[in-house]
């Protein structure tokens, strides 16, 4: 299937990008950056799978940031949808197939590191995964990469490296953390966010692990960015609403393009 895949979007663009980049929630903004651009609506990729999430606009974008050659997956789906990981991780797949060496993942998460702020960017160092799931489980395809995948510089060491000198030099705050992944679609208690912070995470998501292990798993380096949309529960004396975190999308979306648009041609690939 993900040669299918493939080969349609082979049909449609001359284009090979070597990097790609996905936008989460609320943070589609920065496909409009792109030049002499092929916007495909998921539905058009034989089995790609096509989000119900609210935010994310279901297309994949690719042309060019300048001279550099860029796919963008605006919008993705989530466990939470009932979507196999399998689905979840299937355009990362099929990007890779089509040569995407570097991935830039970006997410929309809860920050649980009491120094954080909500609208504020966080370079992710690592991730723990607690969805319940790994996209590389069954029998390993051996063509796309081992059975037992290295995570140990999941997150690229020398892409953070380039990332935390781009953003000082653009005067953007860039916080350092780690991701914990959960499955939701229920925001996490209380109790729940006590428990993460003992255990190391400084963010947490629904997204973004998944697609790690696969990207790893073909030999892709990744970078990935959370936007704090809101303080995890029990921080602050509200309740979490899906509202809240479309609004700090939105709020940092402006940022987020100015930061990719020097980041992606500081990335080696
Ligand atoms: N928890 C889980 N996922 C999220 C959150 C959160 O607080 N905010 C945005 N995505």
């Amino acid at each position: 299937m993900i040669h299918e895949a493939k080969a349609y979007l082979e049909s449609r663009t001359s284009l090979r990008p070597r990097l790609a980049v996905v936008l989460g929630s609320g943070l589609g903004g920065f496909a409009d950056e792109l030049s002499e651009r092929v916007e495909i609506p998921y539905s058009e990729i034989p089995h790609w799978p096509v989000s119900t999430a609210i935010g994310h606009a279901g297309r994949l974008v690719i042309g060019k940031l300048d001279k550099l050659e860029v796919a963008i997956m605006s919008g993705r789906v989530h466990l939470y949808e009932g979507y196999t990981p399998a689905q979840v991780t299937f355009g990362v797949r099929v990007l890779g197939l089509l040569g995407v060496r570097a991935l830039v993942i970006t997410n929309a998460a809860g920050g649980i590191n009491l120094t954080l702020e909500r609208g504020g960017l966080v370079l992710l160092t690592d991730h723990i995964n607690l969805q319940g799931a790994n996209p590389l489980t069954g029998p390993n395809d051996d063509a796309l990469g081992p059975r037992f995948p290295d995570m140990s510089d999941a997150y690229s060491k020398a892409y953070r490296e380039t990332a935390k000198r781009v953003a000082q030099d653009l005067y953007i705050p860039l916080a350092e953390g780690v991701y914990a992944g959960l499955a939701g679609p229920s925001f996490e208690t209380p109790a729940e966010i006590r428990y993460l912070r003992t255990i190391g995470a400084d963010v947490v998501g629904m997204s973004t692990v998944p697609e790690v292990i696969v990207a790893n798993h073909m030999g892709m380096r990744v970078l990935a960015i959370s936007c704090v949309t809101n303080m995890a529960a029990g921080i602050l004396p509200q309740k979490l609403t899906q509202e809240e975190v479309i609004e700090a999308g939105a709020m940092v979306r402006d940022t987020l393009v100015r930061f990719l648009k020097a980041l992606l041609p500081a990335l080696e690939t």
